[in-house]
């Protein structure tokens, strides 16, 4: 028999303190990171605002061009795309907002999907995104949706960027915070929403701390 890898699952709306509580959580259960969020956001570096208005094809051809590994593992896996990381700017709310876009897209969600899956058959993965649980892997072992109200991700949003030297405006990354939400929730291609089977954490009112122990023991870490 083929051996089934591990695999867990992080989903959620923007800003709700994913991508640091699943690196950690990921180091801590001993499984490689996969952030989904930036194979979108890659693709939206490279393709620019106008992207999502590509003929499909074009798209496809694009998508079926970019290679996707993982370096490293744990806490300190980095995601190559043709062999580079991701530049700190594909980190900003417009790329994010790019991202989102290209996200509706059934063409792009297909190819994505299909190398995240390859990714997961290649390693024990912690993979994070929107639709890890539901999509992407449903056999996952374990399945989390972290959620938090848009006032606390958009003021976690600020703190974020201001530690990359980007200082936001928190009235304007609320905004887009809504915006984004309510188009990952609401498009017809694998909208946001978290699977039967998921833990709901609602992260507003706990540390990053507590709610990296939350998973790291519910996941049998
Ligand atoms: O998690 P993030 O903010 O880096 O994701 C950027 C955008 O990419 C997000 O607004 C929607 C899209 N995305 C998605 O549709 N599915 C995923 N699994 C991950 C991200």
């Amino acid at each position: 028999a083929v051996k089934a890898h591990r695999i867990v699952t992080i989903d959620g709306p923007a800003g709700a303190g994913k991508t640091s509580v699943s690196r950690r959580a990921a180091g801590l259960l001993g499984l490689a990171y996969l952030d989904t969020g930036a194979m979108f956001r890659a693709l939206a570096l490279r393709l620019g605002p106008e992207g999502h208005e590509l003929p499909e094809a074009e798209l496809d051809a694009r998508l079926g061009a970019m290679v996707f590994s993982l370096a490293g593992s744990g806490a300190d896996t980095t995601l190559l795309v043709d062999g580079a990381p991701l530049p700190d700017a594909a980190r900003t709310e417009q790329v994010g907002a790019m991202a989102s876009n290209l996200a509706v897209l059934p063409v792009v969600r297909r190819r994505l999907r299909l190398a995240q899956q390859a990714l997961g058959r290649a390693a024990d993965l912690l993979a994070e995104g929107r639709d890890m649980g539901t999509v992407v892997f449903p056999e996952a072992g374990r399945k989390f949706f972290l959620d938090a109200s848009p006032e606390v991700r958009a003021a976690r949003r600020v703190g974020q960027l201001a530690a990359l030297g980007r200082p936001a405006d928190y009235a304007e990354i609320l905004r887009a915070i809504r915006r984004r939400d309510d188009q990952d929730r609401n498009r017809a291609a694998s909208p946001l929403v978290p699977a039967a089977d998921a833990l709901v954490i609602d992260t507003s009112l706990l540390t990053e701390d507590a709610v990296v122990a939350r998973i790291v023991e519910a996941a049998g870490g």
